[in-house]
């Protein structure tokens, strides 16, 4: 049975359409119930109408009030893994422990390298040759936790921030529907606060690297 998602959103939603178009393939392991904005004037809900999936905005006044009416509707719509993408608000800590190991995020760095906000603008700061994109389980620090899935990006000459995200947002469209196959799977194992996977092969990762 495909695992059911949810995927929380604050704004544009890219990321949430490549997990629509991998949720389309009969073949693929989860499907998407509901579609969760903080905002209610974000692109991405009509990613979501478009596909006929339902959504709901919540206002994010009060984290905590968030938190408890998030919680309410997810439990209620029977969601078992939750899919951070571009979710722009750090969410309370009961929350996340309330869910842990159910909820991972996309992240456009290699994590733990330039965590936070403006992670291409921080990787153009230092001038790295190579940065890329990483899905991991949530933990209540922002951008941290078990590492699921990772793509690298090479950070080119002539590079400003528009033309490096756009590689890199390449990247997160693919690694996000891979990495949650993954976890839908059941091949996903945290070890000693690490993501072990079962029967990874190396080919896994030159699809993930065409450069
Ligand atoms: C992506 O770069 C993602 O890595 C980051 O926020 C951005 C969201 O883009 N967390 P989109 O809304 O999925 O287009």
């Amino acid at each position: 049975m495909a695992m059911r998602l949810a995927v929380l959103i604050s704004g544009r939603g890219s990321n949430l359409q490549a997990l629509i178009e991998a949720c389309a393939d009969p073949g693929y392991p989860a499907e998407i119930g509901v579609v969760i904005s903080n905002r209610a004037d974000a692109p991405g809900l009509m990613r979501a109408v478009a596909a006929d999936i339902p959504t709901i905005v919540i206002a994010h006044r009060d984290r905590g009030e968030f938190a408890a009416e998030a919680d309410m509707r997810l439990r209620a719509e029977g969601v078992e893994l939750i899919c951070l993408a571009g979710f722009m608000r750090l969410l309370d800590t009961n929350f996340v422990e309330g869910w842990r190991d159910r909820v991972v995020n996309i992240h456009p760095s290699l994590l733990p390298a330039f965590r936070g906000l403006h992670a291409q603008r921080q990787a153009l700061a230092v001038g790295v040759r190579f940065t890329g994109c990483t899905v991991h389980f949530v933990r209540p620090e922002v951008d941290t936790g078990p590492i699921i899935a990772q793509a690298v990006v090479p950070v080119l000459p002539g590079d400003d921030e528009a033309k490096l995200s756009a590689r890199i947002l390449a990247a997160e469209h693919r690694l996000y529907p891979l990495a949650v196959r993954l976890v839908a799977t059941g091949r996903t194992r945290i070890v000693d606060g690490r993501v072990e996977i079962d029967g990874w092969q190396a080919p896994d990762f030159a699809k993930l690297n065409p450069c």
